[in-house]
């Protein structure tokens, strides 16, 4: 038997052409009930799906460096009655009105975009663009659009019209910003068992401050503690347990002065240590404060936590882990990226002594995977099962063109792929209304398609990951990145 590469059974799986399609810009605006139906939409699948993501990969037939400096463009599908709608509208910031009316680009990306006119028009220019486009959350009554380098941009969430910068009702001061990953617990102890939505703010610097804020579902913000922790921080993300928050400081170093002498975006001074450990820092949740803890862990990095949970004086953890970083470089274009030089997120866990300090991981998933998502019941608590975009072919670095389902417990898994011409994103899992088993539900998925540059939404049943339902939009939705599930469905009001 001939024995394959992994890049020969990447290569396999899709073609770099059609890949490199989903990353064109969508600059149009749509309104429009879904009509082309494959299967049927649940009746009892009630809600909103909002997603956000770069609409724009260029500004005035400009190319950006990177895919996380596009505007973001926000769609929402709602559910109803077994009909659903689909709308799309780009958040109205600054940067984005300033550049469309000038036709090119005025700002610098954190990733590398760079104002034409080389290194001296960028020179001493640290003036970042809000582009509002990592994920999108209904909470309090407002639609939030989010971006962890500045403050949420509201938006109608029937219309998506933009109402502009919030800072929730005043909790957010003139420096402050707002993470792109907040949580919610499903059952706050400090709370009489109501629901909170919690997130957190970073500033780093030669020492680093994290700022947690907890809200009410009214909005109202409920607690709210500032932590300084040792040097230098790149964190996107948390996981939180009912008694922590959990964060990972990846073992990076950062020199600014490429960055400030326009010759490389902010991201691109970046640089894995590969030296020194990765740090897990626990803050307490709890009303009454209480020591911050710091934990080391072998060297890795980390956008992205599944979950945590706790059993005494031990917590747990599932988190997508790379082996290193890669260095964003100023000459590279994302497009030819060449997959088998980097690495691929792998799903780790990861069992914490607090009493002891010490810590243990292993690989549970060496499968290319990301954007691992639960039945939000089971935040902060055990789970079984985890739902993840994952690549078709079980080794190698490539697109996620899949949904992969784990199960915790048996470590079974199932596959829903959309290759060879199929890409896929982040998955939502959804309950189903009276539903009692952790995985009653459904998972859809925005998936570009290159045989027809269009993307779908595949409702998949989350028990089996077999499709229930595929919604097929008139155009293209380039590859996004975080979304959220709301269970009232924003209908149009006229
Ligand atoms: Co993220």
């Amino acid at each position: 038997m001939q024995v394959q590469t992994p890049s020969n059974i990447s290569e396999t799986s899709y073609t770099r052409t059609d890949w490199q399609q989903g990353y064109l810009s969508q600059p149009n605006e749509y309104d429009y009930w879904i009509e082309e139906i494959d299967g049927e939409i649940p009746p009892n699948l009630e809600g909103t799906l909002f997603r956000n993501g770069p609409g724009l990969l260029d500004v005035g037939g400009q190319p950006i460096h990177h895919p996380f400096d596009g505007d973001g463009m926000v769609c929402l599908i709602a559910f109803s009655g077994g009909r659903a709608y689909f709308r799309n509208r780009f958040v109205q910031t600054e940067g984005y009105l300033a550049e469309k009316a000038a036709g090119k680009l005025l700002y610098r990306g954190v990733f590398g975009t760079q104002k034409p006119g080389g290194w001296l028009a960028n020179l001493f220019d640290l003036k970042l663009k809000n582009i509002a486009n990592t994920n999108v959350i209904y909470w309090g009554k407002k639609l939030l659009a989010l971006w962890e380098a500045d403050k949420p941009h509201s938006l109608d969430p029937h219309t998506l019209e933009t109402l502009g910068i919030d800072n929730l009702n005043g909790v957010l001061q003139e420096s402050d910003s707002f993470s792109a990953h907040p949580r919610i617990d499903p059952s706050c102890q400090w709370d009489g068992g109501q629901p909170c939505l919690v997130n957190f703010a970073l500033k780093s610097g030669v020492s680093s401050k994290i700022a947690i804020y907890e809200f009410a579902p009214d909005g109202k913000l409920l607690r709210q503690h500032t932590h300084a922790i040792p040097g230098f921080a790149f964190i996107h993300d948390m996981a939180i347990t009912p008694n922590y928050c959990i964060f990972f400081q990846n073992p990076v170093k950062f020199n600014p002065l490429p960055f400030v002498l326009g010759w490389r975006g902010a991201a691109e001074c970046v640089q894995f240590d590969g030296t020194q450990p990765t740090r897990i820092i626990l803050i307490p949740r709890s009303p009454q404060g209480g020591e911050v803890q710091i934990l080391e862990t072998e060297p890795c990095f980390v956008f992205h936590h599944a979950n945590a949970w706790e059993d005494g004086n031990r917590l747990y953890l599932d988190s997508i882990c790379y082996n290193s970083f890669p260095t964003v470089e100023p000459q590279s274009d994302f497009r030819q990226l060449d997959f088998d030089t980097v690495p691929h997120g792998q799903l780790w866990h990861f069992q914490m002594d607090l009493s002891q300090k010490t810590v243990r991981h292993e690989v549970i998933e060496p499968r290319c995977c990301e954007f691992p998502v639960l039945n939000p019941q089971q935040v902060g608590r055990t789970h079984r099962y985890l739902y993840l975009g994952a690549a078709h072919a079980e080794t190698g670095n490539a697109p996620l063109q899949a949904v992969l389902k784990i199960d915790r417990q048996t470590g079974e898994r199932q596959i829903w792929s959309a290759a060879p011409r199929g890409f896929a994103g982040e998955p939502i899992f959804v309950p189903r209304p009276g539903g009692t088993q952790e995985d009653d539900g459904w998972v859809l998925l925005l998936s570009y398609n290159a045989a027809n540059h269009r993307s779908q939404l595949v409702i998949l049943d989350a028990r089996d990951l077999k499709p229930v339902a595929k919604l097929h939009l008139k155009h293209h939705i380039p590859y996004g990145l975080h979304g959220s599930f709301t269970p009232v469905a924003f209908l149009p009001t006229v």
